[in-house]
């Protein structure tokens, strides 16, 4: 690629992180190199409406979009056209290389965005459509990697409507298999929303009813007396795994408010674990990311039973966290890669990815 490499950051989005999200894309808008890339930057507000303009992020931040203009990217392949929206008429705007998806949870980091991207046949960091789709997803995302001998917290799936039907049944249900506390968590929400910590059946009977308002799909764990662990994984092919961080709730356990209101939360990096667990932990967040054919990066979150030292892995964020302050960062920066240099890499990735989607051969047997 000769010139500068025309890159979209997209960010905002209709999710619950929609602010979280703005912090992200405002860091990342910070440190992006003038002479290397050229910016068009696109806010997706809460309603979902796609906007460009001038200082999209200032606009956002203030919750103000009276001088932006709605923008479209179409489902089709087009060379990275984007196009101005005005008066009913599309407009074509310069063309874009690469994309770089910073909107995190529901229409944004599960896929839904990334099969837009793909239909588009844009470059994009981060996870394809199935990786995006699994890690988003708490329940399918603890069966893939159980097939792949990566330990998980015991668990038992529940659907709302047999919750809402009979909640009692669903109690007994979870009682004949766990001893409280339990956690109860929506299956495909981020940021601790509606999720429980459940001591007793009153507990479990709120949290089920909580979790049920966010999800079809609710997933109930044995709860954990954890050290909570966070590894940064970068590739595609050849994933690496960053030095793993500890994360120390000074709440109850790592509740949204704990992450993004109180700011209490203690991040230790590297975290303190013996040299045999440390690399246990770097190299199960590797299998992880594999297991789900992750790509560009993730966050591979684990927690570390105090009783008997075994580590599970809880989650995999394939949009993580993403200011210059945040975990998956500061894990790189304590691993040896800056912040530029970590966004450089995730667009050097993005356009391998790319690459390879452009040699799979699609077209057997047709003509044309
Ligand atoms: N099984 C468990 N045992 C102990 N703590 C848990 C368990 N599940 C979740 N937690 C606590 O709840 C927090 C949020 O849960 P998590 O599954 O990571 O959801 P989210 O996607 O919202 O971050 C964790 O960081 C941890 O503090
Ligand atoms: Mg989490």
């Amino acid at each position: 690629m000769t010139g500068k490499i025309r890159l979209a950051v997209i960010f905002g989005g209709r999710s619950g992180e929609h602010e979280v999200s703005l912090m992200s894309a405002r860091s990342l808008l910070a440190v992006l190199d003038a002479d290397r890339y050229a910016i068009t930057q696109i806010g997706v507000t809460p309603a979902g409406k796609w906007l460009h303009g001038d200082d999209v992020i200032g606009r956002f931040e203030k919750h103000d979009y009276t001088t932006l203009s709605p923008v479209a990217l179409l489902p089709e392949p087009l060379n990275g056209a984007l196009f101005a929206v005005k008066n009913g008429q599309m407009e074509r705007l310069p063309d874009i290389d690469v994309v770089f998806p910073l909107i995190h949870g529901t229409f944004g980091e599960d896929g839904t965005l990334q099969g837009l991207l793909e239909l588009a046949d844009l470059a994009y960091v981060g996870g394809g459509v199935l990786a995006s789709a699994v890690g988003m997803d708490k329940s399918l995302c603890k069966d893939v990697l159980r097939a792949h001998q990566i330990p998980v917290v015991d668990s038992l799936l529940l659907n709302r409507s047999s919750i809402r039907t009979d909640i009692n049944a669903s109690i007994e249900q979870i009682e004949a298999d766990f001893a409280y506390p339990v956690f109860v968590k929506p299956v495909n929400l981020g940021s601790s929303v509606g999720i429980t910590r459940c001591s007793n059946r009153s507990d479990l009977m709120k949290g089920l009813l909580e979790a049920a308002r966010f999800d079809r799909r609710i997933l109930v764990e044995r709860a954990i007396n954890a050290r909570e662990l966070e590894v940064s994984v970068l590739g595609n092919e050849n994933p690496i795994a960053s030095v793993p961080g500890e994360i120390q709730p000074q709440e109850d356990f790592y509740t949204y408010s704990a992450k993004y209101l109180t700011n209490q939360s203690r991040l230790i990096i590297p975290a303190d674990l013996d040299e045999d667990t440390s690399r246990l932990v770097s190299d199960t967040a590797v299998s992880a990311f594999r297991a789900i054919d992750g790509a560009g990066l993730a966050r591979v979150d684990f927690l570390l039973d105090r009783q008997t030292g075994e580590v599970f892995v809880s989650e995999i964020n394939t949009i993580p966290g993403f200011t210059a302050i945040s975990m998956y960062p500061k894990l790189w920066q304590a691993s040896g890669i800056s912040y530029t240099e970590l966004i450089n890499r995730l667009v050097e990735l993005a356009l391998e990815r790319k690459h390879d989607r452009d040699i799979t051969v699609r077209t057997y047997g047709r003509d044309g």
